[in-house]
């Protein structure tokens, strides 16, 4: 995608957001590091980089889905660090909501899943939550759903939430007089149990409950239905300007949202870390809660705490 060449500086993103009517704003995990929550993907600080205890030949895989069904304990072992708390929110989150005030939102498509801007105030409507959430979780086995504090608890002391629905109709079974079921017998005949007492244990089919998952979308999952809908259904036609923030865009379909937007639309980008992978019409390297303070400081916009630079 070629750069805009009339856009530069920081005072064209002032008039490009002091003019733009609807803007999409792309958010990753660099806009709660300042609320103490660590992304993934920096050098010492991601969440990538303290996984080494876990053996994985990938640090990501946490997130894989295949690996969550096959050992749930490895993601339940890190998930608590995860877990959104304090409703606390970052100036960024505030800048969102400031532009939402506005009527200048057109979508908050988020990677997070902290859910913290609806701590800022910004609208279910005006949000894309790209990797799902914790607001919800959803039994593996039987989609049993529950609002996502229901698991907290477990979350909280390391183990593996369960699935009540299945718990319960396994209980229910159990009063019955067949009690458990066969599920093959070593002649492919059914024979009532008490002829086989020799078999192996593994010709019954135990019956245990699913493990209550995290609504939040795992590698080798599909994102929300709403984020390709909105985005190529309604968004690309109506975005006059992009705001990309905190987000190293190294996990698709996401991080092909700037090419799929017409190119006659500006795009800034505003994190510490540049991406070669691609181009900005405007780069506004640094922390960003700074970054968006100072924006707002230029356009004359009341941000709620704003953020002095450092010296
Ligand atoms: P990354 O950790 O990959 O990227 C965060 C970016 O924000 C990096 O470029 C940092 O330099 C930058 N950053 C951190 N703190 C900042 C600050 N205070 N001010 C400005 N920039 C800052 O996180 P994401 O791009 O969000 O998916 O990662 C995308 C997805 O990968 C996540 O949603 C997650 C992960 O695997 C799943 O869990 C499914
Ligand atoms: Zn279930």
């Amino acid at each position: 995608r070629p750069k805009l060449p009339q856009y530069n500086s920081i005072d064209d993103a002032v008039k490009l957001l002091k003019e733009a009517k609807n803007i999409i704003v792309l958010t990753g995990a660099g806009i709660s590091t300042s609320l103490g929550i660590p992304d993934f993907r920096s050098k010492d600080t991601g969440l990538y980089s303290k996984l080494a205890h876990l053996g994985l030949s990938d640090p990501q895989e946490v997130f894989d889905i295949h690996v969550f069904r096959e050992d749930p304990s490895i993601f339940f072992s890190i998930a608590k660090d995860i877990l959104p708390t304090e409703k606390k929110f970052s100036p960024t989150h505030g800048f969102i909501k400031l532009l939402q005030d506005q009527g200048k939102l057109l979508t908050n498509y988020t990677q997070n899943i902290d859910n913290i801007e609806a701590n800022a105030g910004v609208l279910a409507e005006n949000m894309v939550q790209c990797h799902g959430s914790f607001a919800t979780a959803t039994c593996v086995k039987c989609d049993f759903k529950v609002a996502g504090d229901a698991i907290f608890n477990d979350i909280k002391e390391g183990k593996i939430p369960e699935c009540s629905a299945c718990r319960q109709r396994i209980d229910e079974d159990a009063l019955k007089p067949q009690g458990l079921k066969r599920k093959r017998s070593s002649n492919g005949n059914q024979k009532d149990r008490k002829d086989d007492e020799s078999s192996d244990e593994d010709d019954y089919d135990i019956p245990t409950p699913g493990v209550m998952k995290p609504d939040i979308t795992f590698f080798g999952e599909d994102l929300p239905d709403e984020f390709g809908s909105r985005l190529v259904g309604h968004d690309r036609q109506l975005a006059d300007l992009v705001i990309v923030i905190g987000t190293s865009l190294k996990v698709a379909p996401v991080a092909e949202v700037p090419g799929v937007l017409p190119r006659d639309v500006p795009q800034i980008y505003i994190s510490r870390t540049p991406v070669s992978h691609t181009d900005f019409d405007i780069d506004l390297l640094g922390d960003c809660d700074v970054v968006v303070s100072e924006l707002c400081r230029r356009a004359g916009w009341n941000l709620q705490h704003p953020m002095i630079p450092p010296d």
